[in-house]
């Protein structure tokens, strides 16, 4: 895929542009974003979305409010308040929050420098997602050597989540290359459908065969064995593994362990949150009742109806095979410490202490450089 998610538009009032991913997939419209004021109304609103690409929006969001500032005369408090409203936009995802905290010391040094700074952000997530999407691949592989793959993800996270390629999409469409993709079930992603919006959209744009199901038949569809393989993305990844990610995660993970199916965790290392423990004490974003009780402007449930509507939930670290990121591959079920991929800046393989459930290989510790391939 060639689309740009999110990039920088200069010119006298520069902007962030990005793919509206609200009109998707009726409609590929751009939404330039020349103001901090727009450009978190954007991210309130899902028009860009997923957590590297908001890591992106962070980092060219502080940019855009240098720009701002030059343009109205805010003073250095004004300027880093507004800086403050797009970090703290979104809970859930750290990679906003670091987009933002990656550029923020160039602040002094003016727009060129962040720009600089920023431009990076994007470059860098998409040689991880790049990498990670191969590391992925080759993990799959290994453990389901006989038969091109029926795989199954929630969400979105191809190149809309991110500035390329993608993370859960990246390690379908790596499989994919390699000819071993027989099959996608796309969970269509309640309430706000990014499965059945944006992931069958980029599926179908790769010619990759999927099938759009309601989010409840997953369970079903991995116990009676139509899976191989779940992979999702992640919003935030907790030390010693635990994943926040689109709600409806869980379940997965759950229905996974029973069936005996590979769940696996695709992510770059900016998702990875060492200073955040354990899942319990990642923040979980709520949303407006109105996403639950009506669709597309139109009631659902009665009204006054109350709605519970946290946007993620946390995947345990017990119930995750496989933690995939450009660093290397860390199994949490056996091993839960990400923090043993903190020094690499190589891929690591896979590292573990045990073999996992549905692995086959019992080193504690194999590198295999990306590099010699
Ligand atoms: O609410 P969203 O659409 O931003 O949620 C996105 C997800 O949960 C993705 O799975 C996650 O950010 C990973 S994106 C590579």
């Amino acid at each position: 895929m060639g689309l740009r998610t999110v990039e920088w538009l200069d010119g006298e009032v520069p902007a962030v542009r990005l793919l509206d991913q609200t009109r998707l997939p009726a409609e590929e419209t751009h939404l330039d974003a020349a103001d901090v004021h727009t450009l978190v109304d954007a991210v309130h609103r899902l028009a860009v979305r997923g957590a590297p690409a908001l890591g992106a929006v962070g980092a060219l969001g502080v940019a855009l409010a240098l720009a701002q500032a030059a343009r109205e005369g805010w003073d250095d408090a004004r300027l880093r308040e507004e800086i403050g409203r797009l970090r703290d936009a979104r809970p859930t995802a750290v990679n906003l929050a670091r987009g933002v905290d990656r550029v923020l010391p160039l602040l002094p040094q003016g727009r060129v420098a962040v720009l600089a700074e920023a431009r990076l952000v994007l470059a860098e997530d998409e040689t991880a997602n790049r990498r990670l999407s191969a590391l992925g691949a080759d993990w799959l592989v290994e453990r389901l050597p006989h038969r091109p793959l029926r795989l199954l993800t929630h969400c979105n996270a191809g190149t809309l989540a991110t500035t390329a390629w993608g993370t859960a999409l990246g390690v379908v469409r790596e499989l994919h290359g390699r000819g071993l993709v027989a099959l996608v079930h796309v969970d269509e992603t309640r309430p706000l459908l990014q499965g059945a919006r944006l992931t069958a959209w980029e599926l179908a744009a790769d010619g990759i065969d999927h099938v759009v199901q309601v989010d409840s038949a997953a369970p079903g569809a991995i116990l009676r064995g139509l899976v191989d393989a779940v992979v999702i993305g992640a919003d935030r990844i907790a030390a010693n593994g635990d994943t926040a990610n689109k709600v409806g995660s869980v379940g997965l993970a759950l229905a996974c362990a029973d069936a005996g199916v590979p769940f696996v965790v695709a992510a770059p290392w900016s998702t990875v949150d060492l200073a955040t423990p354990e899942g319990a004490a990642i923040a979980i974003e709520e949303r407006p009742a109105a996403e639950v009780t009506g669709f597309g402007g139109i009631a659902s449930a009665p009204a006054g109806t109350r709605a519970f509507n946290p946007a993620f939930d946390v995947t345990p670290a017990r119930l995750i095979d496989a933690v995939v990121t450009e660093r290397g591959v860390v199994e949490p079920r056996a091993h839960p410490d990400m923090s043993v991929l903190a020094g690499a800046d190589q891929p690591l393989g896979t590292t573990r202490t045990g073999a996992a459930r549905s692995g086959s290989t019992s080193a504690r510790t194999r590198c295999q450089s990306q590099q010699s391939r």
